[in-house]
């Protein structure tokens, strides 16, 4: 089938294109052969384009070490997808051929740079109807890690929210504009910094507070705020030493990052030392915070059917929309995967696949 791969890791160059990547199968009764009408590509994919998380991914992906280094190649990228369901596993309900679908793509499995892609069907979701597929592919994989961040680690839903104040550190990306109209459909008030140059496109997505990084260091005007019951931290890096300070101490108020070094130090250290390494640090800071009252916490992406079929409900509610920076054609992947690589993104880069649907 057709499908952009690559052989090794490395930058931009590593892309190949092919008209001979294997089709895949049905391995296990739960899975489903969907065809893919469009992908969306996130930071992750350029990173792993790189080499990033290859050992963790490797243990994921052959748990008995049986296969040689190496063996994951060609892989495909791509983590978003929007299209068709072609074939169902024999135990699989919910979903029939030809049910228009989506999904966010666990890491450790093939993406959806391809014409099909194999998934088990608890990771799939019926599709917004209100939705094209192009639309649909910008939302998966950054509303699920939002939702995983938010709602599983930040104990956030849309019964709670009504009087928490939310502060989201780096929210003009694919993670933030998902997660302000999450929060602002559940009724949070949420603050946000990013560029100046992004300030009305965030409150147009309905962000109440806005502040400008590249004005200055911004703990000075959030220190100014009432302070807040959850921090979601997109950006990370020297953020840890002030946002702590910025939560209700003694309240249950949580700081959740998606900027962790789980994934470097299973790289640089291999597993073993590796998990120690994040446990120890992990631990060390969650007791260091909770100690002065607030909680410390690690988010991932966590691949997820039936959080995308809550969001699905929001979309086609009209309460969240897909934000596509800009839909590139198949034979266009390099340079999609450029425009993701060099950042401050205003959404997400989708590619189309193949032409179906509504699209
Ligand atoms: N742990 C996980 O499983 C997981 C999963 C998904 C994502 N992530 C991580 O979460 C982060 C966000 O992902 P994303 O997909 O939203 O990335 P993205 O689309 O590249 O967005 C990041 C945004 O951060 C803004 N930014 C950069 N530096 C900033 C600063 N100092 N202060 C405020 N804003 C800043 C940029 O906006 P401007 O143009 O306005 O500068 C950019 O739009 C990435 O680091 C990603 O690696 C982790």
């Amino acid at each position: 089938m057709p499908a952009w791969v690559i052989d090794k890791y490395g930058g931009n160059d590593v892309l190949r294109f092919t008209k001979n990547a294997s089709f895949p199968i049905i391995n296990y009764p739960n899975e489903v052969i969907v065809k893919v009408f469009a992908a969306g590509l996130n930071p992750i994919d350029v990173s792993m384009r790189g080499g990033y998380g290859a050992a963790t991914l490797s243990v994921k992906r052959d748990p008995l070490n049986i296969n040689q280094s190496g063996s994951e190649f060609p892989l495909v990228l791509g983590r978003d997808v929007s299209g068709v369901i072609m074939e169902c596993g024999l135990d699989v309900k919910y979903f029939r051929e030809r049910d228009e679908v989506w999904a966010a793509i666990p890491p450790w499995k093939q993406g959806s740079l391809a014409e099909f892609v194999v998934l088990s069907a608890n990771e799939v979701s019926h599709k917004p109807k209100s939705l094209s597929h192009t639309e649909a592919a910008a939302i998966p994989y950054v509303a699920t890690t939002a939702w995983s961040a938010l709602v599983n680690t930040g104990g956030l839903n849309k019964d709670n929210c009504a009087k928490k104040r939310v502060l989201i550190l780096g929210a003009s990306g694919g993670v933030g504009t998902f997660a302000i109209q999450m929060l602002k459909a559940w009724g949070a008030h949420v603050t946000v910094t990013c560029s100046q140059n992004a300030e009305r496109f965030v409150k147009g997505l309905g962000a109440d507070g806005v502040v400008d990084y590249t004005a200055g260091p911004v703990e000075e005007p959030l220190g100014a705020l009432e302070k807040f019951d959850l921090i979601l931290d997109n950006v990370g890096g020297d953020t840890e030493r002030w946002a702590l300070n910025l939560l209700k101490p003694w309240t249950g108020a949580k700081y959740v990052t998606l900027v962790t070094p789980f994934l470097q130090n299973t790289d640089r250290l291999g597993i073993a030392d590796g998990m120690m390494q994040t446990a120890a640090t992990v631990a060390t800071k969650a007791f260091k915070h909770l100690v002065k009252g607030v909680h410390y916490r690690w988010g991932f992406f966590a691949p997820s059917g039936p959080a995308l079929d809550e969001i699905r409900e929001m979309v086609d509610a009209g309460q969240i929309r897909p934000v596509v920076e800009e839909t590139f054609s198949f034979s266009q992947v390099p340079q999609a995967m450029e425009k993701v690589e060099k950042g401050h993104a205003r959404g997400k880069t989708v590619v189309q696949i193949s032409k179906g649907g509504d699209d």
